[in-house]
């Protein structure tokens, strides 16, 4: 199906906006910096220049990131602007920064939650159990048992083993039937893992019914990456039907899940969150009536763009320095930095990202956001593990760069610290924080 619609606008948020959301209750605010990016980086390697001249602290080269909280806000008033009817609850697996959740729990999203792990973390802000989904489709006996102990009572399913653990462990919960839908435009196919193909509905629902249980409505993930919007158009119609089946089955659904796979604000071309939203809105206004409830599970459309990653370059190896020969001359220079695959760069294997490096400090001089004017070198990038896959850039083009400079990368918020490892005994970046929404 090819729904051709003008893409709405995004305003900036209005005066009303940012005052709103300026006296909103958000404690830990306060306390944080209201610098740019660049000044908040500026800062922290002047700090840890002069650590480095005071003592000899070994934590002064460590990789960090700089998050910008105000480009989450940002997010939030985009969100509002563009899909008012949508509720987002935000997906923390893909980032869980304890700074994050709160900041989006005071702005009143809902919340996405895999685990009892990050149930417990969201319940631990102060987030009512009402504002949680528990959006994994084969849970742990002991998970579902905590989520009936905490009430969050909403959770999804896609299979019928799922149902009969469920009837035993909660039977009072509220079930939302994820069901399958075409991925194959995204980067992060979840439907080889997750959802009910179509044929399997009417026996699920049965199944369900059977057992007295209380499945309110359905859901979907278009998959995440996803860089086709139509995607959005054809899961909608799809559960448009599952609602159809299900009435005429005697259920009354109220509750109708889009789930991820929006474009962060990074994304200019291709499929914006402006395009997916002039599809996704009126089509759910044409197809749903404004008595169901429509959520959405967005995760990386909040935080991708959010987070910068500082890396020193901790090693180089080159055969510029050797005397020339037609083998060397073909030869990159390699650039080793400390974070990497194994760390939060953990994305480009998982996540299927291309990440892009800049000069961040380069002889002890800020350049950060500078077009360099000296010759380019085939370059490539290496994270600090003793792994070969532990690569970043295979190959790319960099100014001569030396042992204590620095590279930056942007964009680094969605699925990377999450799932960052400590391989080889390095710690993960550390985050500091600004808000450039004031
Ligand atoms: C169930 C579920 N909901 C939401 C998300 C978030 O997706 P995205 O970051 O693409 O918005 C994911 C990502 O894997 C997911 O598995």
């Amino acid at each position: 199906m090819h729904v051709e619609l003008e893409p709405a606008i995004f305003q900036p948020p209005t005066i009303e906006d940012v005052e709103v959301l300026k006296s909103s209750p958000l404690p830990d605010m306060k306390e944080i910096p209201t610098h740019s990016v660049s000044t908040m980086i500026q800062e922290k390697l002047q700090d840890l220049t002069s650590q480095k001249l005071n003592s000899e602290n070994d934590h002064d080269e460590n990789a960090f990131f700089v998050a910008d909280l105000g480009e989450v806000i940002r997010q939030f008033v985009r969100w509002k602007t563009l899909l008012p009817r949508i509720e987002p609850f935000y997906a923390v697996k893909c980032n869980p920064d304890l700074m994050v959740v709160k900041l989006l729990a005071s702005l009143g999203l809902g919340f996405d939650c895999a685990s009892k792990q990050e149930i417990q973390q969201v319940l631990d802000v102060g987030v009512d159990p009402t504002r949680i989904i528990y959006a994994n489709p084969c849970k742990q006996t002991s998970f579902i048992r905590y989520a009936a102990q905490q009430n969050v009572s909403r959770m999804t399913f896609d299979n019928a083993e799922e149902l009969y653990k469920i009837k035993r462990l909660y039977p009072d919960a509220e079930l939302v039937l994820r069901i399958l839908t075409d991925d194959s435009m995204s980067l992060c196919q979840l439907g080889l893992k997750f959802g009910a193909p179509l044929h399997t509905v009417l026996p699920l629902l049965k199944l369900a019914q059977e057992l007295n249980l209380n499945v309110i409505g359905v859901s979907f993930h278009v998959g995440s990456g996803c860089l086709d919007e139509s995607a959005f158009a054809d899961a909608v119609i799809r559960a448009r039907k599952v609602f159809d089946q299900a009435s005429e089955m005697g259920f009354h659904f109220t509750l109708l899940d889009v789930g991820g796979g929006f474009p962060g604000a990074d994304v200019k071309d291709g499929i914006t969150f402006e395009k997916v939203a002039a599809i996704l809105g009126p089509l759910v206004d044409r197809w749903f009536p404004s008595s169901v409830r429509v959520i959405a599970e967005p995760g990386r459309y909040f935080v991708a763009s959010a987070f910068t990653v500082c890396t020193n370059i901790i090693g180089k190896r080159s055969s510029l320095s050797e005397p020339s020969t037609a083998e060397s001359d073909k030869q990159q220079v390699m650039y080793y930095v400390n974070d990497g695959m194994y760390g939060s760069f953990n994305c480009i294997l998982f996540d299927h990202q291309v990440v892009h490096p800049k000069v961040l400090l380069r002889s002890n001089a800020f350049v950060m956001g500078q077009d360099l004017p000296e010759s380019l070198f085939e370059s490539s990038v290496w994270g600090p593990t003793c792994d070969s896959i532990d690569c970043l850039n295979k190959s790319t083009l960099l100014p001569l760069l030396e042992p204590g400079d620095w590279l930056y990368y942007e964009n680094m918020g969605a699925y990377t610290i999450c799932a960052a490892s400590q391989f080889n005994g390095f710690k993960k970046s550390e985050v500091f924080y600004t808000n450039t929404f004031c």
